[in-house]
C-alpha cells in the first residue's frame, strides 16, 4: 500500500497534488510520501514483536538523510555498504551501536571510520577481510564486533544480477567451510565474533529460498556453538520483493516473512537483524517526468519524457518494469494509447517500456514511474550532463526539498581545468 492515489482528478502524494509540486521544482523530480516510508518500516518492526530485534533499513536503496533521518528516528537502525552512507547514518543522528556494515570490499579506511564512530557489528565477508579488520582493531586498542556473512548456496529465484546466494556469487564465504572461518575469526585478537550473517538476494517474491536459507542458518547456529562459539545474533539480510505492477501476483507480506523467521531461527533465542531496502523504500516514491513530445515512427510512437536512464536507470538494467500513470487522472471511458516510453539520452537502451498500453498523454502533461522510491534517485547519474534529478520529501500537506537539482554553473564548476591547458 502506498500514499500516491488520484483524488479530484489527479495525482496526490499524501495531501500534496504532485502538479503542484512540479510546478515549484520543475521535472523530473522524486517525490517520497514519509507516511508510506514509515508504515513499511513498522510493518518489519511488527512482524519481528516479541523477538529481540532490529530492523536495519539497507541504506543504499534510497539514502537521502531526510529518509535516513526519518527512519532512524522511529528506531531503526541501518544496514551501511560505504563510508559514505556510514557518514550518512551518522549525519541523520543514527547512533554507532543501531549501524551493521555490510559489503565485500571495506576498506581499512572505512574499517577504522566505523570503529571511531562507533559500529554495531560488522558483517565480514572473506578470510583476508577478517584479518584486515582484526589488524586495524588492534592497532587502535580496539575489538570489532562480527558476524560471518555465509553464502547458503540457494537459488533466491530471483534477477542474475541481484541474485547472491549461490556459491558461484561474490558474497559471503561457503556455508560449508564456515566452522574452519569462524575458528579462524574466534582466535583473531581484534575480533569478537558475535553471529551469523545471510543474504540471499533482492526483490524475492517467494519465501521458500528464504525458508531454506534461514534453516541452513539455524543448523550452523547449533554446530558453531557446539564448537564453542557464542553464536548471539543473526543477521538475515534483506530481499523481500515489492509488488511493480498492480496486474501481477502480490509478494508475500512482511508479516509472513516475519513467521518464516520466527518458525526457523525462532527457538534459538539469538537477537535478529534484518536489512530491507526496497520494500521500505519502493513504492514509497514516484519518479515524477514530464512529456517532451509524441513522436509517430514506423507501427509505433515513441512517447519521450524529459527523465531518462541517467534518473532512473532499472529499466536500461535490469529490464524492471515501472508502472507509468498520468499526473492528471484519465476521465473514465478516456481512450488509452501505446507507447515505446523512452528518454532523451542519446542511447536505444534509454527505453523505459516498449508497446506500453497506458493512458493517452499529450505533450506537457506529467506522468509518474510508480515503485519508483528504492534503488532510484540512489543510482541516478549525469550522463549527457544531466543535472542529477532532485528528491522531494511529502509529509501530511506539506512537501520539501531533500535535494535540490544542481544549476548547470555548480555541474561544470566541479571540474576544473589544469593550468597547462
Ligand atoms: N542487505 C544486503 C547485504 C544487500 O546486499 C542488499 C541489497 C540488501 C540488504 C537490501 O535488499 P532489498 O531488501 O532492498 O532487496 N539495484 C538493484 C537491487 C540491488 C540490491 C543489492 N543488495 C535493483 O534496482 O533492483
Amino acid at each position: 500500500m502506498d500514499h500516491f492515489l488520484y483524488r479530484d482528478g489527479e495525482l496526490f502524494a499524501e495531501d500534496v497534488a504532485v502538479a503542484e509540486i512540479a510546478a515549484t521544482v520543475g521535472t523530473p523530480f522524486y517525490c517520497y510520501s514519509a507516511a508510506t516510508l514509515t508504515r513499511h518500516y513498522r510493518l518489519f518492526d511488527e512482524a519481528l514483536a516479541g523477538m529481540d530485534h532490529l530492523v536495519c533499513y539497507a541504506m543504499k536503496a534510497a539514502s537521502n538523510l531526510a529518509i535516513v533521518k526519518l527512519l532512524g528516528d522511529m528506531g531503526a537502525g541501518m544496514d551501511v555498504v560505504s563510508g559514505g552512507e556510514y557518514a550518512r547514518a551518522k549525519a541523520a543522528g543514527v547512533p554507532g551501536e543501531r549501524i551493521v556494515f555490510s559489503g565485500v570490499g571495506k576498506t581499512r579506511a572505512e574499517m577504522r571510520m566505523a570503529l571511531e564512530g562507533g559500529i554495531r557489528q560488522f558483517n565480514v565477508e572473506s578470510e583476508p577481510e577478517m584479518r584486515a579488520l582484526s589488524e586495524v582493531a588492534c592497532a587502535m586498542g580496539a575489538r570489532a564486533p562480527v558476524t560471518v556473512r555465509v553464502n547458503p548456496d540457494v537459488d533466491a529465484r530471483t534477477h542474475a544480477k541481484i541474485a547472491t546466494g549461490k556459491s558461484e556469487n561474490k558474497f559471503g564465504i561457503p556455508i560449508s567451510r564456515a566452522r574452519a572461518v569462524f575458528a579462524e575469526a574466534a582466535a583473531l585478537e581484534g575480533l569478537e565474533v558475535v553471529g551469523i550473517d545471510v543474504h540471499i538476494g533482492s526483490q524475492l517474491t517467494d519465501l521458500e529460498p528464504f525458508r531454506q536459507a534461514y534453516a541452513k542458518v539455524a543448523e550452523l547456529t547449533e554446530t558453531l556453538r557446539a564448537d564453542g562459539h557464542d553464536i548471539r545474533r543473526l543477521d538475515l539480510g534483506g530481499g523481500l520483493g515489492i509488488p511493480y505492477t498492480t496486474s501481477n501476483e502480490v509478494p508475500p507480506l512482511p508479516g509472513d516473512y516475519g513467521a518464516v523467521i520466527r518458525e526457523t531461527v525462532g527457538h534459538l533465542g539469538c537477537e535478529i537483524e534484518i536489512e530491507p531496502g526496497r520494500l521500505v523504500a519502493g513504492n514509497a516514491g514516484i519518479l515524477v517526468a514530464g512529456v517532451i513530445y509524441v513522436k509517430s515512427g514506423e507501427g509505433r510512437d515513441f512517447l519521450i519524457l524529459d527523465a531518462a536512464m541517467n534518473d532512473l536507470i532499472r529499466p536500461a538494467m535490469y529490464d524492471a518494469h515501472h508502472d507509468i500513470v498520468p499526473v492528471r487522472e484519465p476521465a473514465p471511458g478516456a481512450e488509452g494509447a501505446r507507447y515505446d516510453v523512452v528518454g532523451p539520452v542519446c542511447e536505444t537502451g534509454d527505453t523505459f517500456a516498449r508497446a506500453r498500453d497506458m493512458a493517452a498523454v499529450a505533450p506537457g502533461d506529467l506522468v509518474a514511474f510508480r515503485g519508483a522510491g528504492a534503488y532510484g534517485a540512489v543510482m541516478a547519474s549525469e550522463y549527457n550532463s544531466r543535472p542529477l534529478v532532485p528528491e522531494i520529501l511529502v509529509q501530511g500537506d506539506q512537501f520539501a526539498v531533500i535535494r535540490a537539482r544542481p544549476t548547470l554553473d555548480e555541474m561544470l564548476n566541479r571540474d576544473s581545468i589544469p593550468c597547462w591547458l
